[in-house]
């Protein structure tokens, strides 16, 4: 875990483990984190938000990311969360590092915190990594692995269409299927393929179609268990779950209805402007 994460928690609130752990993401994709992590910690309280006016993530600038992000995290801030995990491997590439002082909670970004895991695999030696452009652009999952275990050979390709083929619930159309099919026939001589967007779980059962399932890495199993166990050494677990709430930037019925393969909303999520 990166020394440099700093608490900077209001340590004179009581109920501070009462308090929120709020996730983010372009979209649906943090749902793969979020059902995982809720799974290990039943209870806590939850805040969930999905910007989807500005999805997909992956095509954005780096300004652009750094916007989303810092106007998302004074959103939590104001709803009081103690912890705020970066569902969204592209904002954790390009934003995390410029942000992660800024605020007064804990940060867990995906990837800084999963590639330690990436590079335990043993035997290990050729691992793809399919991600969005802007994280592929950025190189943090080959610069990440490569600090841990330096004779891993990372190769990093990006997957365009993906996030909105999940988005705009087109899964099972054959056009889909071949989309997938033309990225991932790329990388099946790897040894192991990381899912390195939240979103492409959503599409794990189509790339086992041409691939086997063993291969297929989802970094959000580690990411959920380092979450905890930090939270948990940290003195913040909670010990009740009283809500959990869902929020979007715009599309409520789309994310829903996006969101079911990985979790069941009760209601729509509420609409805010940020
Ligand atoms: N799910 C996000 C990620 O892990 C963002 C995808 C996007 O909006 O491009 O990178």
């Amino acid at each position: 875990m990166p020394k440099e994460w700093k608490i900077i928690l209001n340590n004179t609130n009581k109920n501070i483990n009462l308090r929120p752990i709020a996730f983010f993401d372009s979209g649906v994709g943090g749902l793969t984190v979020f059902e995982k992590v809720k799974k290990l910690m039943p209870h806590e309280n939850y805040l969930y938000f999905g910007d989807t006016k500005n999805m997909p993530y992956g095509e954005k600038t780096e300004e652009q990311l750094l916007t989303f992000a810092d106007k998302i995290f004074k959103f939590f801030e104001k709803q009081n969360a103690k912890a705020v995990v970066m569902a969204c491997n592209t904002t954790s590439a390009i934003t995390y590092e410029k942000l992660k002082n800024r605020y007064g909670f804990k940060i867990y970004p995906i990837i800084q915190s999963v590639c330690k895991s990436l590079a335990d695999f043993s035997g290990v030696k050729h691992i793809a990594v399919i991600a969005t452009p802007a994280t592929v652009k950025s190189h943090a999952y080959s610069a990440g692995i490569k600090i841990y275990s330096p004779e891993t050979k990372v190769f990093e390709l990006a997957a365009p269409e993906w996030v909105k083929i999940v988005e705009e619930h087109r899964i099972d159309d054959p056009k889909s299927v071949i989309e997938v099919k033309n990225i991932i026939e790329q990388v099946a001589e790897y040894d192991k393929i990381v899912l390195a967007c939240t979103h492409y779980p959503y599409l794990s059962k189509v790339m086992e179609k041409f691939v086997p399932a063993e291969k297929l890495v989802d970094p959000s199993v580690y990411f959920a268990r380092i979450i905890r166990d930090d939270l948990d050494k940290s003195g913040l677990l909670g010990s009740k779950h009283d809500y959990e709430r869902f929020f979007v930037s715009s599309s409520p019925q789309n994310f829903k209805t996006a969101s079911e393969m990985f979790y069941q909303l009760e209601r729509l999520p509420e609409l805010v402007e940020l």
